[in-house]
């Protein structure tokens, strides 16, 4: 598979920083991930990398990945298990034989940008020593996950340079979320109604954001908390780890109903907790009431939401996204995220493309 790219793709096309032009290259990066996959009309769905084999033999997904790519796949799980198909994501350093069961019919999906992180290689291998069926989510042809699995998905993402991961991640979260409505054999038409508007979507957060001036509200704190349910708890891990990988603060992600379990005893006016509301009525319900429990301690909230849900009353900031199908809210609430921590790290002067002691691309274990 070859995709055409610009050559005006390796500069910075007039941006401060690679980061913030591949945050805004999310639009046309979805774009790619899904052209020829969702057909002109959003009438169906079709993933022809995926094999016969993976698509019948399929009973169970185990998901293997590190950082950022390991937060799509926890969203990717989720989405299968809705689904009805069993899926769990694992930390690809944490999966081995010895205490993982890998049977043969289950299908391990290694998902990496680069292809060539060696923890995911590492656990792709114990797969494939193990019989299983594996398949590679990644963005680089030819890498050596897409070699040494039995099939490779590409996300089409382009390259992406700065250190921290964004428009990858959002084409991972489009990529799993067609491959689990392909291996479901679900393709209802808001959801790929909801796919082929996606870029519009993402463009109109990207055009009415008000990250900058949040930013400028909470930069001056002592630590970010993030929360969120179901499918938006990977999205407020996610956002954590952009937050400490590029501003050095400290950030951490809970799911929201673990926040009463302990992470409470550090809220204080001097921590935003930023609360993605969104979801149903039952789910957001639940957020706002941990929202109540934070805004009580004082924190500054900034609520991450569609407009239908009721924050104005717990907010102090709100980042609204458009509506669209619940398992693609998610993306867009990211890219609410990804610029809060751009914007936060800008006015904090730090050197945002290569923050310190981290690789784009990890090849030691
Ligand atoms: C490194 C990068 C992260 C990335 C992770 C996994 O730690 O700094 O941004 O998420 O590797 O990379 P991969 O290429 O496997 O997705």
């Amino acid at each position: 598979e070859s995709i055409d790219w610009d050559p005006a793709d390796v500069g910075k096309s007039g941006y401060d920083h690679y980061m913030l032009k591949e945050i805004y290259e999310q639009p046309r990066a979805v774009r790619q991930c899904t052209r020829g996959r969702v057909t002109e009309m959003a009438g169906s769905l079709e993933l022809s990398e995926l094999p016969a084999s993976v698509r019948s033999g399929t009973d169970r997904v185990q998901l293997v990945g590190c950082g950022t790519s390991f937060y799509a796949m926890q969203y990717g799980a989720s989405l299968l298990c809705e689904h009805g198909i069993p899926a769990q994501p694992f930390v690809a350093s944490e999966y081995d034989a010895d205490s993982i069961p890998i049977e043969p019919d289950t299908l391990v999906v290694a998902v990496t940008q680069s292809g060539e992180t060696a923890d995911t290689l590492g656990a792709l291998r114990a797969a494939n020593r193990a019989g299983a069926t594996t398949l590679a989510v990644t963005n680089v042809v030819g890498s050596s996950a897409a070699r040494e699995c039995d099939a490779a998905v590409y996300i089409r993402a382009g390259p992406e340079i700065s250190v921290a991961a964004t428009k990858s991640f959002a084409s991972q979260q489009v990529t799993l979320a067609m491959i689990a409505s392909v291996l479901a054999e679900r393709q209802s038409q808001p959801f790929l109604g909801a796919l082929r508007d996606l870029p519009s979507r993402i463009q109109h957060v990207l055009d009415t954001s008000s990250a900058r001036h949040v930013a400028e509200e909470i930069v001056d704190a002592d630590a970010y908390f993030f929360v969120g349910r179901r499918y938006q708890y990977p999205v407020a891990l996610e956002g954590a780890l952009k937050m400490k990988e590029i501003t050095y603060e400290h950030a951490e992600g809970f799911a929201a109903g673990e926040l009463k379990h302990g992470p409470l005893a550090l809220v204080t006016p001097r921590t935003p907790v930023v609360a993605l509301v969104t979801g149903s009525e039952d789910v957001v319900d639940r957020t706002l009431g941990t929202v109540r429990e934070v805004e009580a301690r004082g924190a500054p909230v900034v609520a991450v939401t569609t407009s239908s849900a009721p924050v104005e009353p717990v907010a102090d900031y709100v980042l609204e996204v458009p509506e669209t199908h619940r398992h693609l809210v998610p993306i867009l609430t990211n890219v609410q995220l990804q610029l809060l921590a751009y914007w936060t790290a800008d006015l904090l002067g730090r050197p945002i493309d290569k923050p310190r002691n981290l690789a784009k691309s990890v090849t030691v274990e």
